[in-house]
Formats: structure tokens, sequence, C-alpha cells
């Protein structure tokens, strides 16, 4: 049995589980995917959730550094068996569990088969320790990508209000869809001076998706230029924690409110293999969608 099947199978093998998987990407980069994730972890905890941060923007050490950590080990400890998982996970705020995702190391950029299904059978393990995964993605439309955002159920698009970030989100909504299977997307604007600012941009991404694609686009909200978010990233703490009554931490909690007082997806049911599952699926439509901007 070659390694592509052997992943075919560990993933069929989905099982019931209660855990929310969400994803956050982007089409451009630099965009705030990092500190959204991060603040939305934190916001989460908060909350009284349990949380796991995956840094899915492999390579590169975003979350720790954001979150002002030094891990010792990282996702690529974890792959080639080098630690266990619990040792891999650091501690961040508020209880936060963060799977680093190995500053600079090259080999993990892009993972091969058998260091998916490694990834997914150790996540398969802890699923039951937690309520809500986020995972950090890289810009664009890469393998890794492509594989983080397919395994969730749902995705967070952080999308700027710049023609180019348009164009680029549209590209990353039929991509992910049509190929990794992502059927919800949460559109995030920022910065966003106002709720009618974010809409209007919703709207043009809105108006292209809904007549080439079958995915769902919702606006989730906007975040407002504020420069305590610069000043929290070079404290390395979320904003959230190191300015609690700003208006980008406001901003953040009300998006945070919104994303987790939705119920997940239907599609959301099966448990972390049952949705790497889709990624595998063919979709043969997937090249048929035009570019629209
Ligand atoms: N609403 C905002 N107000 C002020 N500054 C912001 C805002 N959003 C993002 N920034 C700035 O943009 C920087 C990049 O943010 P972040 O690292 O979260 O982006 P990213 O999408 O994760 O980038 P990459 O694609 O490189 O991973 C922040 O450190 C901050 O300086
Ligand atoms: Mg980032």
């Amino acid at each position: 049995m070659d390694q592509a099947e052997s992943l075919r199978q560990l993933m069929s093998q989905g099982r019931g589980g209660g855990v929310r998987v969400i994803a956050v990407t982007s089409g451009k980069g630099g965009v705030g995917k990092t500190n959204v994730t991060s603040n939305l972890a934190t916001l989460a905890a908060q909350q009284g959730k349990r949380v796991l941060v995956v840094d899915g923007d492999l390579g590169l050490a975003n979350v720790e550094i954001i979150l002002g950590l030094t891990p010792r080990y990282h996702l690529g400890h974890l792959l080639d068996g080098t630690a266990e998982l619990e040792q891999v996970l650091a501690h961040g705020p508020e209880g936060v569990r963060i799977l680093p995702g190995g500053s600079g190391v090259r080999s993990l950029t892009v993972l091969d088969d058998s260091q998916k299904m490694r990834f997914m059978s150790a996540l398969d393990t802890i699923e039951d320790q937690f309520d809500l995964v986020l995972i950090d993605t890289g810009a664009g439309i890469g393998d890794n990508v492509l594989f983080f955002v397919g395994g969730a159920q749902e995705a967070v698009l952080v999308v700027t209000p710049e023609p180019t970030s348009l164009t680029d989100a549209y590209a990353a909504v039929k991509v992910l869809s049509l190929e990794g299977g992502v059927e919800h997307f949460n559109v995030l604007v920022n910065p966003a001076p106002s709720e009618q600012a974010a809409r209007e941009i919703y709207e043009k991404l809105c108006n292209v998706t809904r007549r080439f694609l079958k995915a769902r686009v919702k606006l989730l909200g906007y975040i407002p230029r504020d420069e305590n978010l610069q000043r929290a990233v070079l404290m390395q703490k979320p904003v959230v924690q190191a300015f609690p009554q700003t208006p980008v931490s406001r901003a953040l909690k009300v998006i945070a409110d919104k994303l987790l007082s939705e119920h997940p997806p239907a599609s959301s049911v099966g448990g972390l293999k049952f949705l790497w599952n889709r990624l595998l699926r063919e979709t043969p439509e997937a090249a048929a969608a035009p570019q629209a901007f």
C-alpha cells in the first residue's frame, strides 16, 4: 500500500468529535492573520474554551513571536519522533496551547503525505482535550495552506480593502473551496474604519463568489486600524490582554463573540480525520471557475 493510500485509509476512519476547527487565512500576506488567530484564541480561552493554536505557517515562527514564546520543540520534532505531543505543545496566554510551526525548518515548508499523516494521527489523539482548534496559515494557496484550511470546517478569510487583496481573496476562496472542499468563509475586513466600509468590501467579494462559486461567504466583522496592535506586537502580547480597552481589542471581542456564539456548520461532525479526508477527494471541477476581477 503506498503512502497516499494509507493516508486515505487513516482519514476515512473518522469518528465523532465535538471540536471546532477554524483556519485563519488570506489571499495576500501581511494582513493580520497571526494577530487575529492569537487574539481570538486568547478571547476564546477567557470564555472558558480549551483552545489549541496550530501555527500552520510552517518554517516561520509567527505565533510564538507574537505571543512572546520560545518553545523548545516544534512540529518537526513531533513528526520525526524526537518529542511527544505533550512536550511539543507550548503554553500560551490564558491556558492556550500552541503547536509551534518550526522557525527556519525548510523540511516543513511543503509537508509530504507521510508527514501529513503523522500530523493528523497526533491531532486525533488530543481531539477530546480541546473545544476549539485555530490554525494560523501562511498567505496564499500553497500546498500547506490547502492542507490546513481543507482540514478545517470553516475559514476566517482576512481581507484588506485594496484591489489586489480582493483579487487574491477571490483566488483563495476559489482554490480552497474547489480543491480543499471548504464551504464556509467568514470574511474579516482589516483594517476598516466602519461596519459600512467593511460591508462594501465584503459585497464586492461576495458579488463575484456568488456568481462563480458554491462556497458560502459571510461577513464576520471588521477591525479598525489602531496603533495599539503594533504596540502589543512589540510587547509580544495579544493586544486583547495588553490593551483590552482599545478600539482594536473591542473589535476583536465583538468578532470572537460572534464567531463563538454561532453553531458550527453541519459539515463539522465527524472528527478531525473525517475533515481532512475531504482533501483527498477528486475535484475535477477545480479548474472550471474563472478568474473574476
Ligand atoms: N488593524 C490594524 N491596525 C494596525 N496595524 C495592523 C492592523 N492589522 C495588522 N496590522 C499590522 O500588520 C502587521 C502584520 O500582522 P500579522 O503578522 O498578523 O499579519 P499576517 O497576515 O499573519 O502576515 P503573514 O502573511 O506574513 O503571516 C502587524 O504586526 C501590525 O503591525
Ligand atoms: Mg502570519
